[in-house]
């Protein structure tokens, strides 16, 4: 399931965070690429031990902790230290699969990740191309957001990012670990939920809330690995 989250970050927070890593000290990407990976990736980062990337990481780990449709979309148990990335000049990355369990930092702990995440923080206008195409069962799915926004997509997909030939594409990512390991009943949960949240609001006394409220936990109880 590949779902949108909309104003993760406001205008505001973009801004200040673009003001930063405009001057920052980028270095190559390639450092934390897997084998097959580093021959198909070429922009810049950030790493989740910069100084900057904890700084601005910060702030959009609180956003998301507040975000009750990431919570819904991804119900996290582990989330990576976000890590910052930089496309220009034609830079791109090509298909590739996201390493499947990684180290977090020197802290001995490490997460499986079955989520990734794409923060936009430049808008479309500002370069062309940079789009990040995900193989998904429904075909090839192409994404470029409003700064702010966020995609979040299974990490066992094919993905790639194509090449920027104008101006730059600078974004935050990272991966998280679920609650709910498998996609499909992750998805489920979701559906529920959104659907839970909308006859709540249109029909607040209806008795079937608190049933389907009761389904939608006890479902999370037989599937949540803590
Ligand atoms: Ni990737």
């Amino acid at each position: 399931m590949l779902v949108t989250i909309p104003d993760v970050l406001t205008a505001e927070q973009v801004r200040h965070m673009r003001s930063i890593l405009d001057s920052a000290d980028w270095s190559d990407g390639k450092v934390t690429a897997g084998y097959q990976a580093q021959t198909v990736k070429d922009n810049q980062q950030l790493t989740e031990t910069h100084p900057v990337a904890q700084q601005l990481g910060e702030i959009v780990l609180n956003a998301l902790g507040a975000n009750p449709l990431f919570l819904s979309a991804a119900l996290p148990l582990r989330v990576f230290p976000p890590m910052f990335n930089r496309y220009a000049g034609g830079g791109h990355f090509g298909t590739h699969v996201d390493t499947a369990v990684r180290p977090i930092g020197n802290t001995g702990f490490r997460i499986r990740t079955d989520l990734s995440c794409t923060l936009f923080l430049t808008e479309p206008s500002e370069y062309d191309g940079g789009e990040l195409r995900i193989e998904d069962v429904y075909g090839v799915q192409s994404v470029k957001l409003p700064a702010g926004s966020m995609i979040l997509y299974p990490s066992t997909s094919l993905h790639h990012v194509t090449p920027v030939t104008r101006g730059a594409r600078v974004s935050s990512f990272f991966w998280l670990q679920s609650m709910v390991r498998q996609d499909a009943q992750r998805t489920l949960l979701f559906d529920l939920d959104t659907s839970i949240q909308r006859l709540a609001a249109d029909h607040p006394e209806h008795p079937s809330t608190v049933q389907l409220t009761g389904v939608y936990h006890n479902l999370l109880r037989q599937w949540a690995e803590l």
